[in-house]
């Protein structure tokens, strides 16, 4: 919480290239000591006396969940603000919800459909802002997918992915993160949903070099990660035989497996078997997309308790 007389310039976190690559490294090496900590019962709260507001205008399981219960393990407390729960959902301009937030609580986390929207609660709040999901960005689930692939590849030196799929909001963070990490990235995606191409101009600057196709094979040859998503996210519903028709031939299943002999399957979650990913390869043993879910609660963690201190 800050007051009208101390006010600072906070750090928000709206996109992975917000940190730096030490920072980033630093974010994730406290997310795995918070997994230790978890594992062992250890007293970590590091954040006590503290409150995030959680405001949402998506539907979200993961990242309300896991955000609420980090800041409770930190000794701290989150409040759930849904839209239409608050004065937001009646017509209070966003800057004026932001600034009145910014009085009571220590950081906002904001589910928002428009990239724009978070970037207008950030220039007004004088606490962090952190991206839950827009529909250009989904760091958050970034600093999981990290996470969890250095988990299993023993770290990030030649590492290479795969994305399958649709270009969206969680392939654009990712592809930054990889740039950032020194992942080889390809993705692989039908013509027409690529990543944005200023995305994939902030990756190179960022040192990441993303290979870009339309060939699912192509990209998961001999991939050490292969990670998909959704073909038909929150608000496309009405896009859906459409979008069926155009993913025909991007669904991780055993086929494309064979083709990757030692590739781990990522998933954000929530999945739809039996069209972007096969029910037997998600239930696999390749599959490490719960390591991925619980390691959203570590690296959101670690991020609240880098961003307040
Ligand atoms: N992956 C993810 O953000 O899940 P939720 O939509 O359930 O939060």
């Amino acid at each position: 919480m800050t007051t009208a007389t101390n006010e600072t310039e906070p750090r928000h976190f709206l996109d992975v290239d917000d940190l730096s690559e030490a920072e980033l490294l630093a974010v994730l090496d406290r997310a795995d000591e918070y997994k230790r900590a978890v594992d062992a019962g250890d007293d970590h709260a590091d954040l006590s006396g503290q409150t995030l507001g959680m405001l949402f205008q998506k539907a979200s399981t993961r990242t309300r969940v896991s955000f609420e219960t980090g800041m409770t393990q930190l000794g701290g407390h989150a409040i759930f603000l849904g839209e239409d729960d608050i004065q937001l959902g009646r017509g209070e301009p966003l800057k004026d919800t932001s600034r009145a937030l910014s009085r009571y609580v220590d950081a906002v986390m904001a589910r928002v459909f428009k990239h724009e929207n978070v970037e207008v609660l950030a220039e007004y709040s004088s606490v962090p802002i952190v991206n839950g999901l827009t529909d250009d960005a989904h760091p958050c689930q970034t600093l999981a997918d990290l996470q969890t692939i250095r988990e299993h590849e023993d770290g990030f030196e030649d590492v290479s992915a795969a994305w399958i799929g649709d270009g969206n909001n969680v392939a654009q963070s990712f592809a930054l993160g990889c740039a950032l990490t020194d992942i080889d990235l390809t993705i692989a995606t039908p013509e027409g949903y690529e990543v944005d191409g200023e995305v994939l101009e902030r990756a190179r600057e960022l040192g990441g070099d993303p290979t870009v196709t339309t060939d699912p094979v192509e990209a998961a040859t001999d991939a050490d990660v292969i990670y998909t998503d959704v073909w038909i996210s929150m608000g496309q519903e009405d896009e859906r035989d459409v979008r069926m028709n155009d993913f025909e031939g991007f669904q991780v299943n055993t086929d494309l497996l064979e083709n990757a002999p030692d590739a781990s399957v990522m998933h954000c979650l929530p999945a739809h078997r039996g069209e972007e990913v096969t029910d037997d390869v998600i239930e696999g043993d390749r599959s490490i997309v719960f390591d991925q879910a619980e390691n959203r609660l570590h690296a959101q963690k670690a991020l609240l308790s880098w961003l307040l201190e």
